[in-house]
C-alpha cells in the first residue's frame, strides 16, 4: 500500500489499533524505542450540547462509548480511548479540557427565523443546546428537528426532555427515523423526502437548516436529499438548483457541523 492512498489506508486502519498493527506486522521493538515513536495523545472534540443561557456553570456532552469486538474475536475487545475515559472513569479522575469555539454553526441571530435541524445519532447534541438557547431567549421563529438512531427502545436520546420542548411550544416537529425497527432501513434524509413541500415552504420562509453528525455517509446523503427537495418544490432545473443551494450557503443558512 502506498501512503498516498490516504483513503486505502483509512479503510485498512479503522478498526485496529496500535497493538493490533504491532501484532500483525510482528514488530520487534523495545519499550523504549516504542515509546519514542508515539505521538502524544490527540485531543477529541465533543460538541456542547447545552446552553449557557439555562447552565451557566455546567457543559453537557453527548458522548457515544466506542467498544468494539475486532473480528468477532472477544479476545480483540477494543475500547476507544477518550470516550470510555469520560463513560468510565471520568468520575474518578480529572480530565483536562478546552473549549474550541466554533464560531460558523449556531441559532439563527434573528429569533424569528425558523429553524431546521438535522442531528441522528451523536449529531443531535449541539441541537438541545439550540433548543434550550432559542427557549431561554424567547425565540418565536419555528424549529425543527430531525432525529435518528438505530432503536427508539434504547437509542431515543433526551426523549423526554424533547417530548416537553414539544409540549412547551418550542419544538414544533419533530421526525424520528429508527433505522433497525423494521426490515427497511429508515434514516432521517427519508423522513426529510416524506416532508419535502413542508421543508421547501420554510425554507422560503427564511429557515436556517442546521446538519451535525457523521461526515462520510450521513451528511452527503441529508446534503442530496436537501438539493432533490429544492429542485422538486422549486421547480428549478440542475442549474438552478445549485444557485439556490449556493445562496443558503453565502447567506449562512446551510451550516455543518460533521466529523
Ligand atoms: C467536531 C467534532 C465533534 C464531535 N462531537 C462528538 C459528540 O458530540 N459526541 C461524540 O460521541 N463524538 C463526537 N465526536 C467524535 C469524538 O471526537 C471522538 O472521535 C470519538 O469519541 C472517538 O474517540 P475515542 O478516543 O473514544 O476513540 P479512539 O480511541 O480515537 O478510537 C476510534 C477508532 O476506533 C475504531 N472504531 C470505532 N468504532 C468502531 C467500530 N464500530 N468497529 C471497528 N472499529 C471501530 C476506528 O479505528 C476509530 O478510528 C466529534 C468529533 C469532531 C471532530
Ligand atoms: N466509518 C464507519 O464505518 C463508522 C461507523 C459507525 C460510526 N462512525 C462514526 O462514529 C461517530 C458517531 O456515530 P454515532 O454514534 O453518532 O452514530 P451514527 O453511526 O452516525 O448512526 C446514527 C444513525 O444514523 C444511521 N445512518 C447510517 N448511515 C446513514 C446515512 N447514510 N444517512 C443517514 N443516517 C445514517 C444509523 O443507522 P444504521 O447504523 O442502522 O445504518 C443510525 O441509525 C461518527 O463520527 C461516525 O462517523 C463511523
Amino acid at each position: 500500500m502506498v501512503a498516498e492512498d490516504k483513503t486505502e489506508l483509512n479503510q485498512w486502519l479503522y478498526g485496529r489499533q496500535l497493538v493490533d498493527i504491532l501484532q500483525e506486522l510482528s514488530v520487534k521493538l523495545s519499550l523504549d524505542e516504542l515509546v519514542a515513536v508515539l505521538k502524544r495523545i490527540q485531543p477529541r472534540l465533543y460538541s456542547i450540547a447545552s446552553s449557557s443561557k439555562q447552565f451557566a456553570k455546567e457543559v453537557h456532552l453527548t458522548v457515544s462509548a466506542v467498544r468494539y469486538t475486532r473480528f468477532r474475536d472477544s479476545k480483540k475487545y477494543r475500547k476507544g480511548v477518550c470516550s470510555t475515559f469520560i463513560a468510565d472513569r471520568s468520575d474518578h479522575e480529572p480530565m483536562p479540557i478546552f473549549i474550541q469555539p466554533n464560531k460558523h454553526f449556531h441559532v439563527p441571530e434573528k429569533g424569528d427565523l425558523p429553524l431546521i435541524m438535522v442531528g441522528p445519532g451523536t449529531g443531535v447534541a449541539p441541537f438541545r443546546g439550540f433548543l434550550q438557547e432559542r427557549q431561554a431567549r424567547g425565540d418565536q421563529g419555528k424549529n425543527w428537528l430531525f432525529f435518528g438512531e438505530q432503536h427508539a427502545a434504547t437509542d431515543f436520546y433526551y426523549q423526554e426532555e424533547l417530548l416537553q420542548f414539544q409540549k412547551d411550544g418550542v419544538l414544533n416537529e419533530l421526525s424520528l427515523a429508527f433505522s433497525r425497527d423494521q426490515t427497511q432501513k429508515i434514516y432521517v434524509q427519508d423522513r426529510m423526502r416524506e416532508r419535502g413541500q413542508e421543508i421547501w415552504q420554510w425554507l422560503e420562509e427564511g429557515a436556517h437548516f442546521c446538519v451535525c453528525g457523521d461526515a462520510t455517509r450521513m451528511a452527503k446523503d441529508v446534503d442530496q436529499a436537501l438539493r432533490d427537495i429544492v429542485q422538486q418544490y422549486g421547480k428549478f432545473d440542475e442549474a438552478e438548483t445549485a444557485n439556490y443551494m449556493r445562496k443558503l450557503n453565502m447567506d449562512k443558512r446551510y451550516l455543518r457541523d460533521v466529523y
